[in-house]
Formats: C-alpha cells, structure tokens, sequence
C-alpha cells in the first residue's frame, strides 16, 4: 500500500511539473557556398519570448526576423531570400549591412584633402551604397559569439582595402547584432582607417509588420521637422527643407500611403518616398526617430539611433520581379526602409555633417530596432 501512495505521490509530482521554459539560444549553421568556394554560415538568435533573428555572413545579411503580434503569432517582418543563390542574383539589398557609403555620391566623385577620388557610378550618373562591390556582397568573418544573460549575438568583421571600390585607406569594420531579451535588435557599428576616408554605414532592412502586401496602411511616425529634397537622380540639391505642410511631414504621425502619391516634384523623384530625413536631435545620444504601427495585426516597431540622419524608402523600386521567401513575388511598395545614416552625398556637401573618418578616430554608431505590440 505504503509503495503504490509513493508511486502516485512521484507520478503526480511529475506529471505537474511545468514545462521547461523555452530558452535563449543560437543555432549556427551552413548557409551555403559562394562560386569561390568559401562557407556562408547562418547564424539564428532567438530569445525567450520566440522572437527569432536570422543573420548570414554574407553582406552581414539579416534575412529573416519574426516578432509576435498582439495575438502572440510570429511573423517574419523582413523581406529577403531563402538561398543563397537569391541573394547573389537580383538582391535590392534586401536586409544587408551597406557600406563603405550608403545612399548616393554624386556622379561617383569627391575630393579630400585635396585629392580627387572616383568610385564606381552604378547608379545612374551616381555612386550608390559603396560601388559594384559593396559591404552587402562580400563574406564577413564571424569575430565573436555572444551569448549573455539577457542577450545573443555576434559580432562581423570585414577588412576593406585601401583602394577597394576606389575609397582611400585600408578600413576596418565590425558590425554586432545583439537579440535582447525584451525584443531589441541592436546593431553596433564600429570602423578604424589608416587614412582618411568617409564612412556611412547602414542596415538596409525592408520591413513588413504584416509579413505581406502593400506597406502602405502603416502607420508611420518620425521625428524629423526637416529633410534634404533631391535633383531627379536623387541627388542632394545642399538645402535642408522643413517638413511643415509637405507631404513629408511624419511628426505626428500618419499612414504611409496619405500622401505617397501626391502631386508633389520630390516625391515623382523618387516614385514615392526615398528621402533623408534630419533627425530632430539635440546631441549624438541614442534617440527613438521612428515608429511604425501595422494596425491589423497590432505588431509596433521602433527605431532608435545616434545617427544624424534616416533614409525612409518605401520599395518603390520592388516591381514584382525578385521571387522571395514563401515564393512571394515582391511587389511595388511591399516593403519600407528605415536606414539610419549620415545625410547622402555628404562628401560633395560642405554644409551636411562630415563623414569623414581620420587615422586614430574611430567611427561608432548604434540603430536599435525595438519590437512591441499595441495593447
Ligand atoms: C536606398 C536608395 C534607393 C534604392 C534602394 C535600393 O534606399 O535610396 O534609391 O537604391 O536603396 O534599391
């Protein structure tokens, strides 16, 4: 009798025991080879709550990201590829670390320090997001593994030449990504040179917090009373215009698609929004500069940065022709940018802020991307 109560008394203890709680963790795997035969690996962070980050060593690329929505449903939120042969085709930059300038030089040329250098125009008449060869399409080398207790990451390192994509002096990168345990994606920015050379780099990111279809029922906000209008190749023209009774005025919020399609020169410019917005910001500290709310399903993101500057494109480029995660074609507008950077075109632009990096300084930035739902 006495052994059967024990026997129940065990079972029932048991069988009441709550599940092991998932935990944080990091899944490291083969992404796949490039034609010269070196690894790109995949790094997969998740944290406690589910939210999922998947990063390959190739462009430091974020290629995938589910974050929950108010009903706690994950969904991917980012747009990209399942292989690797979609991002060695015809890749848009799809969540990629951009460098060794993003955005546009103007007619691929700058002078510093009396020098003239000339880059790649692969963009038109103009330079865009680092030449032909950019940050996005070369193998960064996995520095460190971080695994915390409130956080997982790791940090990239890329060394660019001195000369490469005819920028001046050898620089050397390290990118972290750092998944929180209350649903931050920081990304940390960190470059060296031995000469002088500008530097802007960014997280080229395309966001869907509906996981599908058009972006344009987000509701977007951004602190930012100013932006920088362009020339018909999206070229800075130098002015720095207030946003005040534009269609560019995201203060206090609005869907993206209100005023997309407005009669407006700079917005024909860019088929939509492809604007460097100037931040409203008292001091280089970390500052929140946007906020995205999907109405359906509730999900919210935040961004946060010490930068100047943040490029809000809404894929006006994206024609339906890239065939992406899920077998989705990626139609016009199906995904929005929040690149958070220096203003484009600086080095030509004596009155934007210098992005010139000089020998013994380093360049350090910081974007956190924030996720949460609307109650
Ligand atoms: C940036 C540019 C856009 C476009 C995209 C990539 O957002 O400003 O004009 O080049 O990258 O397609």
């Amino acid at each position: 009798m006495r052994f059967y109560l024990v026997v129940i008394t065990w079972a029932v203890i048991v069988s009441c025991q709550v599940p092991e709680q998932p935990r944080q963790m990091i899944e490291r795997t083969s992404f796949g080879m490039l034609p010269e035969g070196e690894e790109v690996e995949r790094f997969q962070l998740r944290n406690t709550a589910g939210v999922e980050a998947s990063i390959i060593t190739y462009g430091a690329t974020l290629t995938a990201l589910s974050v929950p929505d108010r009903d706690g449903i994950m969904e991917d939120v980012v747009l990209g590829h399942e292989t690797l042969t979609g991002y060695l085709e015809d890749n848009p930059y799809f969540g990629s670390i951009v460098g060794r300038y993003a955005n546009r030089i103007a007619e691929g040329a700058f002078t510093l320090d009396g020098e003239i250098y000339t880059l790649a125009r692969n963009n038109g008449p103009n330079h865009l997001h680092g030449g032909v060869k950019g940050f996005d399409k070369v193998n960064w080398e996995v520095a460190e593994v971080i695994e915390d207790t409130n956080q997982v990451g790791l940090s990239l390192n890329y060394v660019s030449a001195d000369g490469e994509e005819g920028y001046p002096g050898m620089l050397t990168v390290r990118v972290t990504y750092l998944l929180t345990e209350d649903n931050r994606l920081i990304v940390d920015y960190e470059a060296i040179t031995d000469k002088a050379t500008p530097v802007n780099l960014t997280q080229h990111a395309y966001f869907n917090l509906a996981g599908q279809g058009s972006i344009e029922g987000h509701h977007l906000t951004l602190a930012a009373s100013h932006y920088t209008p362009v020339d018909s190749t999206l070229i800075p023209t130098g002015e720095i215009f207030p946003v005040e009774g534009t269609a560019f005025d995201f203060r206090s919020g609005k869907t993206i698609g209100e005023h997309i399609d407005h009669d407006d020169q700079q917005l024909m410019y860019g088929g939509g929004y492809d604007h460097n917005f100037v931040l409203d910001r008292m001091s280089g500290d970390l500052m929140p500069a946007a906020t995205v709310l999907e109405p359906q399903s509730g999900r919210i993101l935040e961004v946060h940065t010490t930068k100047p500057g943040i490029q809000f494109y809404t894929g006006n480029f994206l024609d339906g022709s890239i065939t992406g995660k899920g077998g989705v074609q990626y139609g016009r507008r199906s995904g929005f940018c929040l690149e958070t950077q220096y203003y484009p075109d600086s080095p030509n632009q004596p009155n934007f802020p210098s992005t010139i990096l000089r020998p013994g300084k380093v360049y350090q930035t910081q974007t956190v991307f924030v996720f949460r739902t609307e109650e």
